[in-house]
């Protein structure tokens, strides 16, 4: 019996000491840096379509965290994270250069918004990753920061360097690290198909899954339906004022979910201009989806109708909070 105990003692003394040592890598090295990648050679052609495109989804995915006061790509402060990821810049990403994204090949580009990795190796832990959406999109966006939109005209600006906390860090090497590149072909689904549509315009395009799941840490953008609490709302992060607000549980859930509150059409509305069936506005960092169409923004809610339902009464979560913060 004595032995047991003694070899249970050394098995966790040799895993403490390796959790210790592997905290002490990634205090010492920082985030993580991969090879180089072989970015796919590819020339995005500039067609108007590509770029009326590229600008409706960059206005909702890309403006909220990259642009400036003038609604210019130069970066900006993240301030909707909750606080233990640290002092989060983005960056210029308007055709400068030397301070923006001008010298990044197409390929480049693509490479670095479906993995996270860029040209150097280097990687970027809190940027969104884009793995599953279609080529056609991810296409018209190349196409639109090429464009002469003024949001994407060259500009020296720099944000100051992000200070990355030692989680962040521990996260990038563990779950939030670099999405693998496949090599495959990603089409939209046909439209007539709504329920396959509206899942392509809820995870592949919009990504509303990352923040209306449970954890930022605990989702997968290659198959969000893996992302714990998917759609079931109550991940953490911060309003306008800073103060707590978890994300609405979007699931059909009889209780708890949206789905006794809305109708269709009272979706689409929430959806495209952040307002609530009883005229009340939804609260930052919810983002409006101007450019969603009607069609999109409708698909979304058939498809949140055939996924699992989760309870999870996040309104009362959100009592709570306020209640916490007064
Ligand atoms: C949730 C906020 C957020 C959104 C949304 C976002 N980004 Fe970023 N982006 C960042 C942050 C933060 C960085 C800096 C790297 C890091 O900290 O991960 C970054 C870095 C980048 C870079 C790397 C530039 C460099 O010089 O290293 C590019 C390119 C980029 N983003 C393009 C885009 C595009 C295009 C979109 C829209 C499809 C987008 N981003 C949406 C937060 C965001
Ligand atoms: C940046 C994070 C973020 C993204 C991306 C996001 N949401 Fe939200 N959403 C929120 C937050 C936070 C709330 C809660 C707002 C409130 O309580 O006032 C919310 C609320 C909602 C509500 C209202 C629920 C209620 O309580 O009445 C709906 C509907 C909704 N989101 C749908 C979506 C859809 C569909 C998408 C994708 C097209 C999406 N959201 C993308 C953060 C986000």
């Amino acid at each position: 019996m004595k032995k047991v105990f003694k070899i249970v003692g050394i098995v966790l003394g040799c895993l403490v000491l390796a959790a210790a040592g592997f905290c002490a890598y990634v205090a010492v090295t920082g985030l993580p840096t991969y090879d180089p990648p072989a970015t796919p050679k590819i020339t995005v052609a500039r067609t108007p379509a590509r770029i009326q495109r590229g600008e409706a989804i960059a206005q909702m995915l890309c403006i909220k965290c990259h642009a400036d006061k003038e609604n210019r790509l130069t970066g900006n402060e993240m301030t909707d994270l909750p606080a233990f990821f640290g002092k989060i810049y983005t960056v210029n990403i308007t055709q400068d250069k030397e301070a923006g994204i001008g010298n990044w090949t197409d390929g480049e580009l693509i490479y670095y918004l479906r993995t996270g990795v860029r040209p150097d190796g280097s990687f970027a832990p809190v940027m969104p990753k884009f793995p599953i959406m279609a080529d056609e999109d991810m296409e018209s966006i190349v196409a639109w920061l090429r464009s002469d939109s003024f949001s994407v005209q060259p500009s020296r600006n720099e944000t100051p360097p992000s200070e990355y906390s030692f989680v962040t860090k521990l996260l990038a090497h563990t779950v939030l690290g670099a999405v693998p590149y496949k090599q495959e072909l990603r089409t939209i689904p046909d439209s007539t198909d709504e329920v396959a549509f509206g899942r392509y315009v809820a995870n592949g395009l919009a990504s509303c899954f990352a923040c209306h799941s449970a954890d930022f840490t605990k989702q997968d953008r290659a198959t969000p339906e893996l992302s714990a609490g998917f759609y079931g709302g109550g991940n953490e992060m911060k309003d306008e004022a800073g103060n707590i607000i978890y994300t609405a549980n979007l699931t059909f859930d009889e209780q708890t979910g949206i789905a006794r509150k809305y109708t269709k059409e009272q979706f689409i509305k929430a959806v495209k201009y952040c307002v609530r069936p009883d005229g009340s506005v939804l609260s930052y960092p919810m983002p409006p989806h101007t450019t969603l169409t009607d069609y999109e923004a409708g698909s979304i809610y058939e498809y949140l109708k055939t996924i699992p339902k989760i309870n999870n009464d996040v309104a009362a979560k959100n009592k709570q909070a306020r209640l916490a913060s007064n």
